[in-house]
Formats: structure tokens, C-alpha cells, sequence
């Protein structure tokens, strides 16, 4: 079956430009009302300005779409509250969340001020536990909801000069693990996206050449991120708990793996120097799985041979 959202609606953060705004434009084509969140600010979470939301609400409805502006804070728990009576009230349901709203505070670990720390949480994971919070009692109700937030490889993999934003970045794959579980039986599915695209955001990180520039807007473009969102926004999805790579012409898997490891009889003590001599065979991850949950890797555990 075709992936469609005709009827459902969806809720977009960060989505006045950039990534968000191409996830906006393409569930809109899809079939979904959008609610088009943008507080309109500098990359590093400056200022706001209520118009990237409203050019993007402007933009869907000229394509034949239907979508209304909400230009609150990801990092208000308050904000995030008044984003699903938004859809509730105007479109009477709310079926699926992209919290894609992020900025930038990038520093190493020993220049970062507890401000650069506390706003990049605040903004990229608190965001998540705002928007699931108050969208859940919503899914449950209606036993449907799909959820996928914006991580990155630099915490899933690792970036240098990153900590804040890696490390909330990361968490929200720990997010995902709980709320996967969590939704099950409502038939809620989390995942994950982890772009790349050419943005205000990547434009000017080192590296990047303004002769290059036109290539990277064609390649990199979110256009080629926003298939992906779509789908896991799309009640076709019928799977949780992956993170999806994506970016200038590439889609994978970024997973959080367990191998069989090595197992002893705990009657016995293994020692610092039997775990180094074992090292190898503890961290090879050649084979190694994603796990479903803990009760499962739980019994696993008990069920294995003892070495
Ligand atoms: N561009 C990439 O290659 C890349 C890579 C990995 C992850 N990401 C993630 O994808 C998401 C989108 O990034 P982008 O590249 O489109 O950046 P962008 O700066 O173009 O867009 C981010 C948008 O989020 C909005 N925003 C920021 N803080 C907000 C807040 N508190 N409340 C509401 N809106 C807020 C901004 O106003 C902006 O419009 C971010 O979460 C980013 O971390 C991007």
C-alpha cells in the first residue's frame, strides 16, 4: 500500500526552514495536516521571529495542503503543551510528532559554559520529553501514534567539540528504547532520524568551501531526508525502536548493538587479569545484535552456556 496520511495530523518542530521545513512540505503532500512549529531563531537558539512558520504554512496551503503556524518553544514544557491543544483544537486529532527543532552551542568539554550545556539539553532533549509527555495521552486514547526525533551521529558516533549537543543527541536512542515499549500496546511507534543535509546549520562548519556550495544544496539537499520521516510518520510504519541514517543519496541503520560476550560461572571469580586476557572475545561485535529490550538480553543471559 502507497504511503499516505490522509486525514491525520501531524506536528512539526523546527520546521520554518531547513530539514523541518521539507519534513512540513512533504507529509503535507502526503495526505497530513500540519502543525508547523518555529520559534524562529539564530542557530545558536537567539531571538525569534514568528515568519519562517507562517511562509511555511503559507507555502503548503499554495500547494494545496492544509497547515497553521505555532511559533512556541520546543524547550517549554508549557509551549509543547499548547502544540497538541493546537492540533487538537483545529483539526480535532493529532497523529504523529517530528521533533526536529535544534540549534547549535558547539565548544570542547573544557571551554563550555553550563549555560552552552543546559539550553542544547533543554532544546533537543527536553523537547522530546515535552512533546511525548503530552502527545501520549493523545496516542493512548486513540491507540495510534507515531513519534521520530532528530538525533545525530554526532552522539550516536561521536563529533569533535559536540558534548552538549552529542550527548543529547544520543540520549534520545534511550528515549526511543523506553518509549518503544511503552507504546507497544497502543500501537505508538518511535524511531529515529539521523540527517544530513545541507542547512544554515552544516553550511558554515569547517570544512565546507563556498565552491562547493551549489553542489551541496543539489545532493544534500533535506529533500532526500524527508522520504524517510514520512514513511515512519505513516501508519505503513508498523516499525519501532530503529534509527534511520539519511542523508545526500544514502539510507541505513544506526543501531545500538550487544554481542554474545563472554560467559563464566559466577561460583567463580574471573579477575582484572582473566578480563584482559579475554578482552578481545568481550568486545568483538562481529556478530553482535540490536536487542529488542533488556528482558530479552535478561534471558539471553540466563539461558547462556556457562564458559
Ligand atoms: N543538517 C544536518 O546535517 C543535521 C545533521 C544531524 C542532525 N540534524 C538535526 O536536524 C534538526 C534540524 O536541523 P537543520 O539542519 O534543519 O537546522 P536549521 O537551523 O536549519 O533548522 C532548525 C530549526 O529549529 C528551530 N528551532 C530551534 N530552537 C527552537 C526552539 N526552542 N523551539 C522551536 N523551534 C526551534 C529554528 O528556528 C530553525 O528553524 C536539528 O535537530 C538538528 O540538530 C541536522
Amino acid at each position: 500500500m502507497a504511503v499516505r496520511l490522509d486525514g491525520q495530523v501531524a506536528l512539526v518542530t523546527g520546521a520554518g526552514r531547513g530539514l523541518g521545513r521539507a519534513y512540513a512540505m512533504d507529509l503535507a503532500k502526503h495526505g497530513a495536516k500540519v502543525i508547523v512549529n518555529d520559534f524562529g531563531g539564530s542557530v545558536s537558539g537567539e531571538g525569534s521571529d514568528d515568519t519562517p512558520a507562517q511562509q511555511v504554512v503559507n507555502e503548503i496551503k499554495a500547494a494545496g495542503g492544509d497547515a497553521v503556524a505555532n511559533a512556541g518553544d520546543v524547550g517549554s514544557y508549557e509551549d509543547c503543551f499548547n502544540m497538541v491543544k493546537q492540533a487538537i483544537d483545529t483539526y480535532g486529532r493529532l497523529d504523529a510528532i517530528v521533533a526536529n527543532a535544534g540549534i547549535l552551542r558547539d565548544v570542547t568539554i573544557h571551554n563550555m559554559s553550563e549555560q552552552d550545556w543546559d539550553l542544547v539539553i533543554r532544546v533537543h532533549l527536553k523537547q522530546c520529553y515535552n512533546l511525548l509527555r503530552h502527545a501520549w495521552p493523545v496516542f493512548r486514547q486513540q491507540a495510534y501514534g507515531r513519534v521520530v526525533m532528530a538525533t545525530s551521529t554526532s552522539g550516536l558516533i561521536g563529533n569533535f567539540g559536540q558534548a552538549n549537543y552529542g550527548a543529547a543527541k544520543s540520549a534520545m536512542y534511550g528515549l526511543m528504547n523506553v518509549a518503544k515499549l511503552e507504546g507497544e500496546k497502543y500501537n505508538v511507534m518511535v524511531n529515529l532520524i539521523s540527517p544530513g543535509a545541507a542547512t544554515r546549520m552544516t553550511n558554515n562548519l569547517p570544512g565546507q568551501t563556498n565552491t562547493d556550495q551549489a553542489e551541496r544544496d543539489i545532493v544534500m539537499a533535506p529533500d532526500h531526508v524527508a522520504p524517510a520521516v514520512t514513511y515512519m510518520c505513516s501508519p505503513q510504519c508498523l516499525e519501532s525502536g530503529v534509527a534511520i541514517e539519511a542523508s545526500g543519496g544514502r539510507y541505513g541503520r544506526i543501531a545500538f548493538v550487544r554481542n554474545e560476550g563472554v560467559t563464566y560461572d559466577p561460583h567463580g571469580f574471573k579477575d582484572a587479569d582473566w578480563v584482559q586476557a579475554n578482552w578481545s572475545k568481550i568486545t568483538d561485535i562481529s556478530a553482535a545484535k540490536a536487542p529488542w529490550s533488556f528482558r530479552e538480553t535478561r534471558d539471553e543471559h540466563y539461558a547462556a552456556k556457562k564458559a
